[in-house]
């Protein structure tokens, strides 16, 4: 069994002046346990609106969205979600206490709390930064800290939204690997949207490209058998880009036009 099945996932908004906007129709998609699945799109395509629904911020118009064979009820410790930036942080907390901040409102003893805290901070090489206060660190570190918070928590899954857009290339790089080895280390189901289709050879081990919208589904789901560390220089990776490069090109175009 799937760890998450979209079923037929329809997701109408109705827009502030009353028109409804069918962001998506017969979406459907499985993600494994323990996979890597980054999804793919155009700008506005729906991706978030996925992530969202999957987190149960968001419920679906029609259709079912299943977590180990339960329909996605509301938000849960079992989603972990990954926010674009690095604005979800406490400012008045230290590094050590925004990762231990869910684990205190479960009333997880404090020993055990620090403890485990200090493990993922060590896990995403922070290990030595934990008594710095947000203000105190670079927007790299700040991510590194959203991704112990919620890696603390112990979720059987991450869900992350272009987690980093905002970063330079250089620290966007390190991040990629870093998440990477995370990713091998804990071995969480993990749901990356991404626009950029490098980044989506570099971590995913399917990556599922999205239609432009309105209406937007799943216009294919490539499998991407690299393995170990990927380089950009490869062949092979050249191949897996070309290959997602051709079947989005016709997407963004198509978004491009719509906008206009
Ligand atoms: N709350 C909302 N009310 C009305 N329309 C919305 C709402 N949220 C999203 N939409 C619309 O649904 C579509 C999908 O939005 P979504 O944010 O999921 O796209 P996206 O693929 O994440 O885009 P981007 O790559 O720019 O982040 C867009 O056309 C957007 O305008
Ligand atoms: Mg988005």
């Amino acid at each position: 069994m799937p760890l998450v099945s979209f079923r037929d996932v329809q997701k109408t908004y109705r827009s502030l002046q009353g028109a409804d906007y069918p962001a998506l129709e017969h979406f459907s998609l499985d993600i494994e346990v323990g996979e890597f699945f980054c999804l793919l799109g155009p700008s506005g395509c729906g991706k978030t609106t996925v992530l969202k629904m999957l987190a149960g911020f968001e419920h679906p118009t029609a259709g079912q969205i299943l977590m180990e064979g339960r329909p996605v009820a509301g938000a849960s410790r079992d989603r972990g979600v990954v926010f674009q930036g690095d604005d979800s942080l406490y400012g008045w907390l230290t590094a050590v206490e925004n990762v231990e901040f869910g684990l205190r409102m479960r009333r997880v003893p404090k020993a055990e709390r620090s403890e485990r805290a200090m493990r993922y901070l060590e896990l995403v090489g922070l290990r030595g930064q934990e008594q710095k206060y947000p203000a105190e660190l670079s927007g790299g570190m700040k991510q590194r800290i959203q991704i112990a918070r919620v890696l603390a928590n112990e979720p059987k899954m991450l869900l992350m939204d272009e987690p980093f857009a905002a970063l330079d290339a250089q620290t966007r790089t390190l991040m990629q690997a870093e998440l990477a080895s995370i990713w091998q280390a804990a071995r969480t189901t993990v749901l990356f949207i991404t626009h950029d289709i490098d980044e989506a050879v570099t971590l995913g081990r399917r990556i599922g490209v999205m239609r432009a919208g309105p209406c937007s589904q799943v216009k294919g789901v490539v499998d991407v058998s690299l393995d170990g560390a990927r380089s950009r220089t490869d062949d092979t990776f050249l191949r897996y880009y070309k290959l997602v490069y051709e079947m989005i090109r016709d997407e963004v175009a198509k978004s491009l036009s719509r906008a206009d």
